[in-house]
């Protein structure tokens, strides 16, 4: 895919990037056109705007300027032709997936995704007869067993790294050279890592998908989603879905989201410096049983993550020894981390993926997929990192310690 070029460095594009491509004033942050329908000056004007023969905005939800600079910003960042604001991350992933696939098509995911996701695959596309082939983490790295699941239906690859909740990572690099071979596109979510740690695109993903909500907004005020990939695809997801079936971002929250980005890198840096030494510690506390934080050696796919990701992000996951009830305790007793679904905000958020964001997977489907009832998801904020530690100290020296003999 030829990709927008600069010279620039990643940081200075995340402040700069485009964001005064349509001021007429110089503004130096762009105006929010808030506006649903745009005047015309004539009549021939206005049909020639709808025939394509006139350039001009004509209504909201085909397109909107404050939008327009979000969607080119996110092609420069992504390092793609062109992108799409959409309304919330599940409409982006929605609009991809009905644009390609069709009823009696399927499709293959890897089983480790965010449980939204999954029910949009597992329960609306099979309903419309679009059947998702799941593959576990586990068998994500063998190219036989991928290959096992295309056949002449199979319309994209689709695959979330790092993975919520178990923080998998799945090596972007292998599935896209499968998906080159078999002639379907492959579709990274990239909302765990954000544009600034990872670059499916240098790794030949051909669609990437954020939710916006996340670290992109990264304050915890809007949802939104972001698809991106070449002209042509995007023309056609635009055109065959997002236009018709209107799943729109709204231009304030796009105008939010900008506003976000100015702070990507700098976020980014302190949510990983931050995971990194929470999970540097957790992994050394005796009452955790288990951490998964692609930045520790230990963990099982550490290689692929230094080989993909700039740094790690800040979503950690684990595992408290005495299982559900203990970590409980944890979640019930957090003072400085708020009990509460998301991450990418500037709060630390602690939630229970099995009875929270997971619920939406029968016990055995995440099992399948490696989610255990014990597990605990971390999305680590911007607080100072000693007192997150404190924080979660205080909570474990209330579960009771496992090399204590009950009497
Ligand atoms: C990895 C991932 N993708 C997509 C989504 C869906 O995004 P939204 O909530 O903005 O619709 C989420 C939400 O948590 C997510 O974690």
């Amino acid at each position: 895919m030829p990709k927008k070029t600069t010279d620039l460095a990643e940081e200075t594009m995340i402040v700069h990037g485009c964001d005064t491509a349509h001021s007429t004033s110089r503004d130096l942050v762009p105006p929010i056109h808030m506006t649903s329908t745009y005047t015309f000056e004539n009549a021939a004007q206005g049909s020639g705007v709808f025939a394509g023969t006139h350039d001009g905005y004509v209504y909201t939800r085909i397109a909107n300027p404050t939008i327009d600079i979000l969607q080119e910003k996110m092609a420069v960042l992504e390092g793609g032709e062109a992108a799409i604001a959409t309304a919330s991350g599940m409409s982006a992933i929605a609009s991809v997936a009905m644009t390609l696939a069709r009823p009696d098509d399927n499709f293959v995911a890897c089983n480790s995704v965010y449980g939204g996701t999954f029910a949009l695959f597992n329960v609306q596309l099979r309903n419309l007869r679009i059947t998702p082939r799941f593959i576990s983490p586990a068998l994500s790295h063998s190219k036989k067993e991928i290959g096992k699941l295309i056949d002449k239906n199979t319309r994209f690859l689709f695959i979330e790294t790092p993975a919520n909740p178990t923080l998998d990572i799945i090596d972007i690099q292998l599935w896209s050279s499968i998906a080159a071979s078999k002639k379907i596109p492959l579709i990274v979510d990239n909302t765990f890592a954000s544009t600034y740690l990872q670059k499916p695109f240098n790794l030949g993903a051909d669609i990437v998908i954020h939710s916006a909500t996340k670290y992109l907004g990264g304050h915890g005020d809007i949802i939104g989603g972001i698809l991106v990939g070449s002209q042509k695809m995007m023309e056609r997801i635009k055109e065959e879905y997002v236009r018709d079936f209107g799943p729109v971002m709204s231009p304030f929250n796009a105008w939010l989201i900008l506003r976000g980005i100015k702070t990507l890198a700098l976020r980014m840096e302190r949510h990983s410096d931050n995971a990194m030494k929470i999970a540097k510690w957790l992994k050394k506390h005796k009452k955790v049983e288990s951490v998964h934080y692609p930045g520790l050696a230990s963990h099982r796919n550490h290689t692929i993550a230094k080989r993909q990701m700039k740094k790690f992000g800040g979503m950690i996951a684990f595992e408290v020894n005495g299982g559900l009830i203990a970590g409980k305790r944890i979640l019930d007793n957090v003072k400085i981390c708020s009990l509460a679904v998301s991450l990418g905000d500037c709060e630390t958020l602690i939630q229970h993926p099995a009875s929270m964001t997971h619920s939406t997977y029968t016990k055995k489907e995440r099992e399948k997929a490696g989610i255990t009832d014990g597990l605990i998801r971390l999305s680590v904020g911007l607080e100072n990192a000693d007192d997150i530690i404190a924080d979660l100290e205080n909570t474990l020296s209330l579960v009771r310690d496992p090399s204590r003999k009950r009497r």
